[in-house]
């Protein structure tokens, strides 16, 4: 079904030794997926770990089957959020004691956003807008929105498009602005958002920011505490391998940290949760950001991902990835140029995160058909195929099959079969 005269610079054989030569490719070996899969969906859900189903084995046998609550203290299990805290912290450049893994992201946006609210009601009163990108995931809108209606008082969100992002806000940093969320990477079109250049201009108008990176943490070099970031959140299921519904992170910049306490002011984050209190007082730090109890199988299956990015050098993810997003786009250009399909991520490397989206207007029959044959993407609302690139199990023979299996279901018309107009809830 290839048509030879469409095709690129490469072939299948150059990209089989390309990954040959890939400096990379011995971590495939950390991940299990099912045979005969191309996994183009770590954006959304990273694969299995090795040794995840060992190790959550081992922390219900040994360490509550055996250690009981005892296990708290002797397994570690009450440091858990600080100790992966560190780990995140090394891959997002956040810097030593300034991360916990704790909750998820969406509960980690509305204490940020509230802490920094509160920051800004003592220093700034009259400044009660929130900014957001109107393209952004819809939880952080909705807890924005949340918040803002909680707090009455004149508190509102407004939503600015990507390129007033992009452009340094214009025609919205008003005085009136006290607190900018930024996703850092769009999760429908990839659309990477420079962190240094746009947190300068934020407060240049004398906002706050938080960056979500929930796209980005595992995908690209980040330097949290380098940028001048006041926060951060993001989630750990998704680049980063920790699992499905596995703990977020939330990062506050040293000078922040105990300038206010947040909201949910649980017993996780107080001084001495085991004085038994009435009264709250906050830890000192980045402790003060947790709230209750944690999950501590999923927490201890998510530190097998961060131990591996903790090893993986983030400049050598960074260069595959657009390698290989490179190669998708230029194939889906060449290969794919009989069908009504646009790419909407960016084609500069500044402006793109590790995704690659194309739309077409029968972009859920066509994904369906994809998974059918194997190869695993995703759908998001309007028309949108989203491929995520993961260079440390995805290679570039992966990437040309998966073009040319597009191109066999567009030209064959797979896509046009009852079964793939069936609509699950989750897309
Ligand atoms: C950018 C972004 N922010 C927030 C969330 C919400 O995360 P959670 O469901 O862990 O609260 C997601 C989930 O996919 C996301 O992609």
């Amino acid at each position: 079904m290839t048509n030879p005269e469409l095709s690129t610079t490469l072939d299948r054989p150059a990209c089989e030794r390309i990954d040959a030569e890939d400096p990379l490719r011995d971590f495939r070996d950390e991940f299990i997926l099912p045979p005969d899969t191309i996994y183009l969906d770590g954006n959304s859900l990273g694969p299995r770990t090795k040794g995840a189903a060992e190790r959550a084995q081992e922390v219900i046998e040994d360490e509550w089957g055996t250690g009981l609550i005892r296990s708290w203290n002797s397994a570690g299990w009450f440091d858990l959020p600080a100790t992966l805290g560190e780990k995140v912290a090394g891959i997002v450049g956040g810097g030593a004691g300034s991360t916990v893994v704790t909750d998820t992201t969406s509960i980690n946006l509305f204490k940020a956003a509230s802490a920094a609210l509160k920051m800004q009601a003592a220093d700034s009163p009259d400044r009660r807008v929130i900014l957001t990108q109107r393209e952004n995931f819809p939880s952080d809108i909705y807890m924005l929105q949340g918040l803002a209606k909680q707090l009455g008082n004149g508190y509102e969100v407004r939503l600015v498009d990507d390129a007033e992002v992009t452009a340094g806000f214009p025609n919205t940093m008003t005085a009136e602005v006290a607190l900018v969320v930024l996703t850092h990477v769009n999760y429908r079109t990839g659309r990477l958002f420079d962190m240094d250049s746009t947190t300068s201009a934020i407060h240049a108008g004398g906002a706050l920011v938080i960056w979500d990176l929930c796209h980005s943490a595992g995908a690209l070099e980040i330097d949290l505490a380098g940028s001048g970031a006041d926060m951060a959140i993001g989630c750990t299921y998704k680049f980063l391998n920790g699992g499905p519904g596995s703990p977020a992170f939330i990062w506050v910049s040293e000078a922040l940290q105990n300038r206010f306490t947040q909201p949910l002011s649980g017993w996780w984050g107080h001084a001495k949760p085991f004085e038994m209190s009435p009264d709250y007082a906050p830890a000192e730090g980045i402790r003060r950001y947790l709230t209750g109890t944690q999950g501590i199988i999923s927490m201890s299956v998510a530190e097998l991902g961060l131990d591996i990015f903790n090893r993986v050098d983030m400049s050598a993810v960074r260069t595959k990835s657009l390698q290989l997003s490179d190669l998708f786009i230029d194939l889906v250009e060449s290969r794919l140029a009989d069908h009504p399909v646009e790419i909407v991520t960016p084609r500069e490397h500044s402006h793109r995160g590790s995704q690659v989206s194309i739309t077409h207007p029968e972009g859920f029959a066509i994904m369906s058909a994809l998974i059918e044959r194997g190869i695993i993407g995703d759908y998001r609302e309007p028309e949108v195929l989203r491929f995520g690139l993961t260079p440390l199990y995805i290679g570039f023979t992966e990437v040309w099959d998966t073009v040319e299996a597009l191109r066999d279901i567009l030209d064959d018309r797979t896509w046009d079969a009852p079964q793939h107009k069936v609509r699950g809830a989750v897309t």
